[in-house]
């Protein structure tokens, strides 16, 4: 289904603090040479302090003023994060009240790397309604709070930051196609969990009362999982190659184009190794693959709107072109949409 889809602004951030590859060579037994090779990563921004919520609103703030709109002009704010600061209150309530976004309802989403992709593609759908004439898509992360620094496989991977854009169906632009999907079966590739406690009554569900993982049903409990980032990152590379290499193949087939006919692929940015692995398959040069990973890690939901507002601010995107947004993560869970911008 072809949906009106306008970036009127867009803006990032990231916190000051950068962290190169050397330094993690001070708490894990790693080398830059070792993370440069197997990932892309040179440095990543790591927050001092600033909550999940104020890196966001520095990145809607940014969003706000470059589409020259007021808050008061939203109707709808959508959040996508997997390191909210609150359990309740919501972070996307949150950044309505405080940028006195008045007529807007707010909404989270969770889909972890997968989440500025579907917001994209929820923005697109509710702005199919009348009454809705601008959106507010934001991803912030803070991936230090749930980052194992002992674990060298992946704290060398993440990094924090925002981003942000405002939509509009009012503008040139269109959402020509989109595939998303979820592979609930292979969550334990990828798991963080809150903590749990007992209450003041009894024990909690215990261990031998739990559904077990019988036949076809997976498990429901991760014994690996702790609230911090703990991943078969074998397991998801393979997903991710094949993620994008199918989502692009689905959305560029149901919207009647081939893929040499794609002028930009912006990508979750977590690894150079996928993105080359999935450019090969579909055929597609790296110079139409944009990729900031170097630069900033894997930011979750945020990198998809990071390296869309690199883009933009560096000039590479003109209206009529054809750009396609993946995002693909826990859950486990991939995005694909294809956009005439
Ligand atoms: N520094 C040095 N050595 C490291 C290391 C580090 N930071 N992390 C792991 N190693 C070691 C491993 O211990 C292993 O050593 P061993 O052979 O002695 O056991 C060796 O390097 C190879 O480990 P392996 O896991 O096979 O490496 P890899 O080539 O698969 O690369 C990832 C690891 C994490 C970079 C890769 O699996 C990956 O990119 N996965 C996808 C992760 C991702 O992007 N996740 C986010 C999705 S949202």
């Amino acid at each position: 289904m072809q949906m009106k889809l306008t970036i009127a602004g867009s803006g990032s951030y990231l916190p000051p603090t950068t962290v190169e590859n050397r330094d993690f060579t001070r708490i894990v037994d790693t080398s830059d040479e070792w993370i440069r090779s197997r990932t892309g990563i040179c440095r990543r921004h790591f927050s001092d302090g600033e909550l999940t919520v104020e890196m966001g609103v520095k990145a809607a703030e940014k969003a706000l003023a470059d589409a020259d709109l007021a808050a008061t002009d939203l109707d709808l704010i959508l959040v996508s994060s997997v390191t909210p600061d609150y359990v309740t209150p919501t972070i996307s309530c949150l950044l309505q009240g405080y940028l006195g976004a008045d007529q807007a309802f707010a909404l989270d989403i969770n889909v972890a790397c997968s989440g500025f992709v579907y917001g994209l593609d929820l923005a697109a759908r509710y702005l199919q309604d009348p009454a809705i004439h601008h959106v507010l898509l934001v991803a912030s992360e803070k991936l230090s709070r749930v980052t194992d620094f002992t674990d060298r496989s992946t704290c060398v991977l993440f990094g924090d930051g925002a981003a942000a854009v405002v939509l509009t169906a009012d503008g040139p632009g269109q959402e020509l196609a989109s595939c998303l999907k979820a592979d609930g079966r292979q969550a334990q590739a990828l798991t963080a969990c809150y903590p749990d406690r007992n209450h003041p009554f009894g024990p909690a569900l215990a261990p031998e009362n739990s559904p077990e993982s019988s036949g076809d049903q997976p498990a429901l409990r991760f014994p690996q999982a702790t609230p911090f980032i703990h991943m078969d990152g074998r397991e998801v590379y393979r997903f991710a190659v094949s993620s994008i290499e199918q989502g692009i193949r689905t959305v560029t087939d149901r919207a009647g184009y081939q893929v040499e006919q794609l002028d930009w692929l912006i990508p979750h940015q977590a690894n150079n190794r996928i993105l080359e692995a999935a450019a090969k398959r579909l055929g597609l040069p790296m110079s139409k693959v944009y990729s900031c990973l170097e630069e900033i890690g894997n930011t979750s939901s945020s990198s998809v709107g990071i390296a869309l507002d690199r883009c933009r601010q560096a000039g590479l995107l003109q209206t009529g072109q054809l750009v396609a947004f993946s995002g693909f993560g826990g859950g486990l869970t991939h995005g694909t949409i294809l956009v005439k911008i």
